[in-house]
């Protein structure tokens, strides 16, 4: 990780070690954002003069972005707009996260999957932060790497540790997959089964906004007045994985399981290919109920050694749901003494700033959030001031 700062010390472009030649795409000409709010990483926190020049350039990057819609792409967000709901809603949110934070995440299609109406909520919220010692998103970019480095290096584990010639293709099932582009996006993900399991109505409008990306819906396009139409380039819309396969499917029930089978997924019972779960974003929106018996089916159909990687929130996290106008509902305080209940071993559980989960992007200011979670201890339900310690664990485990 290397961190730049310009002249005036308030523009921080960050590169994620690596990044290049985890990606082929770099050079493409996305439009790139190189201003990260001081807050997100600095210990100091910007001036109001400083503040000024990187909203301005934040509106200029969210323009950039939304200038690229061709009008059936904002025909298709239109009708998201009327038609999901929060917990839906919160495909695209995570997809605007990415693309306003595309100075460490290399995801090109997010832009186009985010939708005008979420890049703009997303730039009120920036705006709102700025100046504050946290940066909106900064937890959504934290994650994304978190998640990303995981998987890279399981899959790196696996092969290293394979005849290549007799391995199974390795799978990654995404749970809650909303606008992930992982298929597309990582290069590690090459010769791997990678299966995206949501909502049919968020599946159905992700393939059709990636037609449009790729330039191959063209049905009832008009001409966009005063925007730059854009498609995505070829490459970025040409899979890593071998194969992708949408699977159409509500995780409260248990369909999904058998829907999954269906598409293809192997359990590694007679094949022994290994697989990766990814449950980003996805276990508080199900009941508790739901969230075990969905941990339980993995861990009970799956073989030993399977890797699982999971976002919990604990319980005071949870009471956000109104603020965050959605409904959570899972929780857990102690993933590291829940996930041995329901058949997994090996949990290892990291918070925001801790050495795994950093990437440069953390305030170690004492008086940040972050840092402030990260050294009170976890029994303590409240921080020093009284407030609540709200956490959001990022966990790793394998079946048993
Ligand atoms: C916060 S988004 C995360 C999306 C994606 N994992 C990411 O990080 O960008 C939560 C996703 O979970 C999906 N989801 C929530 N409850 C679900 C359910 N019962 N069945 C299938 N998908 C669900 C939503 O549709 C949404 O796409």
């Amino acid at each position: 990780m290397t961190a730049f700062l310009n002249g005036d010390h308030t523009c921080i472009l960050v590169r994620r070690a690596g990044t290049d030649c985890a990606t082929r795409r770099c050079h493409r000409s996305h439009v790139r954002c190189e201003i990260l709010f001081a807050g997100g990483m600095a210990a100091q926190q910007p001036s109001s003069g400083q503040n000024e020049g990187l909203l301005s350039t934040l509106s200029k990057q969210v323009d950039a972005l939304c200038g690229a819609y061709t009008e059936k792409m904002r025909q298709l967000h239109s009708m998201l707009d009327v038609e999901e709901d929060s917990r839906e809603r919160t495909a695209r949110q995570t997809a605007a996260g990415r693309a306003l934070w595309n100075h460490v995440i290399h995801d090109p299609l997010a832009r186009f999957l985010a939708g005008e109406s979420q890049l703009r909520k997303l730039q009120g919220k920036m705006e709102e932060a700025a100046g504050s010692r946290e940066t909106a998103g900064v937890m959504l970019a934290v994650r994304t790497l978190w998640f990303d480095g995981k998987i890279e290096a399981a899959l790196q584990r696996w092969r290293e540790g394979s005849d290549c010639s007799e391995l199974a293709r390795p799978q990654v099932v995404l749970l809650g997959a909303g606008m992930d582009t992982r298929a597309y996006r990582l290069k590690c993900l090459e010769g791997c089964v990678v299966f995206e399991v949501d909502l049919p109505k968020i599946l159905a409008f992700k393939s059709a906004l990636l037609k449009c990306a790729a330039g191959t819906d063209k049905t009832e396009e008009a001409p966009c007045p005063g925007g730059r139409e854009e498609e995505a380039g070829a490459e970025d819309l040409e899979p890593y994985a071998a194969r992708v396969e949408r699977v159409a499917a509500d995780l409260a029930t248990e369909e999904w399981w058998d829907k999954l089978r269906q598409a293809g997924f192997n359990a590694g019972e007679d094949s022994g290919a290994p697989t990766i779960w990814v449950l980003e974003g996805l276990l508080y929106y199900l009941k508790d109920a739901e969230a075990r018996a969905l941990l339980r089916r993995i861990s009970a159909s799956c073989v030993t050694g399977t890797l699982v990687l999971a976002d919990f929130m604990n319980e005071f996290s949870t009471h956000l749901s109104s603020e965050l106008q959605t409904q959570f509902y899972f929780h857990s305080d102690w993933p590291e003494e829940l996930l041995p209940t329901l058949g997994f071993f090996c949990v290892r559980v990291s918070q925001m700033g801790d050495p795994d989960a950093h990437f440069g992007l953390i305030n170690d200011n004492p008086l940040s959030l972050f840092h402030r979670l990260r050294h009170t201890p976890r029994y303590c339900r409240l921080g020093p001031d009284g407030s609540p310690c709200r956490r959001l664990f990022l966990v790793q485990c394998s079946v048993a």
